[in-house]
């Protein structure tokens, strides 16, 4: 039996207003707070995070940020910083997503940063690494993986202690939003390799412990398969997180 708890993380990216992220977080809680065999995350815009944090109360979902700013406080005209997110009840916060990098231009050093600045402020990072279908094609999948982790955990890395709370997702840029998901074969090979990086650079007590999350067209027609896969112990879910009807049976794919 694995050691780690798998989780369901939601990733609501720039979606749902206030109200029916409320609705849909209070299905949540009244359907699957307390699961005892699951985590379930969710992940809502800067601006419900305190709202949602109130309607999530002690059901024992989590609550995670999408991005932040590595500083503390300062000049910084609209960001936010890690001490504001545990300000709104976050205790996780999402690093890195390829929509950070491919549309807002973030790159492993900043990511570097805000994995640092994020873990130094008592927030669990959720560091996102991924290849372009490119990439893929062109037989790199492991040297980009390989290159996203050095960087995005460069800091850690230099001083090989890396928590054992830190979570990785693996986020093929080629599934996310495409309805393309990657076979439970192709998701488990660059897991495992990930677990071996981690395995190389951190020692096996950390390569045992962290959790690695696959996303990219997750769906409650795929999830068992996916989570069947011996590194696979969790999904972080766009599209359908969105929806109670899609989500909730994601989160209870151990029912199924
Ligand atoms: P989709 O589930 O919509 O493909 O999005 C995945 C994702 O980017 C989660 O962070």
């Amino acid at each position: 039996m694995s050691e780690r708890k798998p989780m369901i993380a939601g990733n609501w990216k720039m979606n749902l207003t206030l109200e029916q992220s409320t609705s849909l977080v209070k299905t949540i809680v009244k359907e699957c707070g307390r699961l005892k065999g699951v985590e379930v995350l969710v992940a809502p815009p800067f601006t419900a995070l305190s709202t949602i944090k109130e309607a999530i109360g002690d059901s024992g979902i989590l609550l995670a940020a999408q991005n932040m700013h590595w500083e503390l406080e300062g000049a910084y005209t609209g960001e936010i910083s890690p001490k504001m997110l545990v300000e709104a009840g976050c205790s996780h916060v999402i690093l890195g997503h390829s929509e950070r990098r491919n549309l807002f231009f973030e790159t492993n050093d900043t990511i570097n940063l805000k994995t640092e600045a994020a873990i130094s402020t008592g927030l669990v990072p959720i560091v996102c690494i991924g290849e372009t279908l490119d990439q893929r094609e062109q037989g790199q999948t492991s040297e980009v993986i390989r290159e996203q982790l050095e960087g995005s955990l460069k800091n850690l890395l230099e001083r090989k202690n890396l928590p054992l709370s830190t979570i990785l997702a693996y986020e093929p840029v080629w599934a996310i939003g495409t309805g393309k998901t990657a076979t439970p074969d192709q998701a488990q090979e660059v897991h495992q390799f990930i677990r071996h990086w981690l395995d190389e650079n951190f020692g096996s007590r950390a390569a045992r412990a962290i959790r690695i999350l696959y996303g990219g067209s997750v769906k409650p027609g795929n999830i068992r398969e996916l989570m069947s896969m011996p590194d696979i112990d969790g999904a972080l879910v766009g599209g359908a997180s969105l929806k109670a009807h899609s989500f909730l049976p994601i989160i209870r794919f151990q029912e199924n």
